[in-house]
């Protein structure tokens, strides 16, 4: 278990496209909890593994219900519903936020660790960080996704 660097703003890995997970090993179990530590300590509720410097489809989210972290081996998005507007950061663009147009809700399925096909509803804050998370792995940031007319905005924190 260790904390790895976050990697911020212009690191060109942010924009690079991740690929599958096909072994489900313990470099993948180390991989996991790796994330899960950086996640907390950055007291973050989501994560994605190009974001540590790390091209594999992973993503981990925390939206703190309790039961911990859900982990995400291979997401993918399998319906959508509706639309919202709403403020969104990342852990990897420090100090910015914006109002972004994502879906209402999402249906995703991904992998667990064991390489199992597991299925996720999500509304309002956690459907955004769904299509947020999963589109860290096609290189894709919230400021590519902002509502019509909004800007990135600088927050002091
Ligand atoms: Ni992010």
């Amino acid at each position: 278990m260790a904390i790895r660097k976050i990697r911020v703003d212009d690191d060109p890995i942010l924009r690079k496209k991740s690929r599958p997970v096909e072994a489900f090993d313990e470099r993948l179990f180390e991989l996991l909890d790796d994330m899960k530590d950086t996640l907390a300590r950055a007291d973050g509720i989501g994560l994605a593994a190009p974001q540590i410097g790390v091209l594999r489809r992973v993503v981990v989210i925390d939206m703190g219900e309790g039961q911990g972290p859900v982990e995400l081996i291979n997401p993918e998005i399998l319906e959508t519903k509706g639309e919202q507007v709403a403020d969104e950061a990342c852990l990897s663009l420090p100090h910015k936020a914006g109002k972004t147009l994502r879906p209402m809700a999402v249906k995703v399925r991904a992998q667990n660790r064991n390489g199992n096909w597991v299925l996720y509803e999500g509304s309002d804050l956690k459907a955004r960080c769904f299509c947020h998370e999963i589109d860290h792995l096609d290189g894709k940031l919230y400021t590519d996704s902002l509502a019509p007319g909004e800007h990135v905005y600088q927050v002091d924190d």
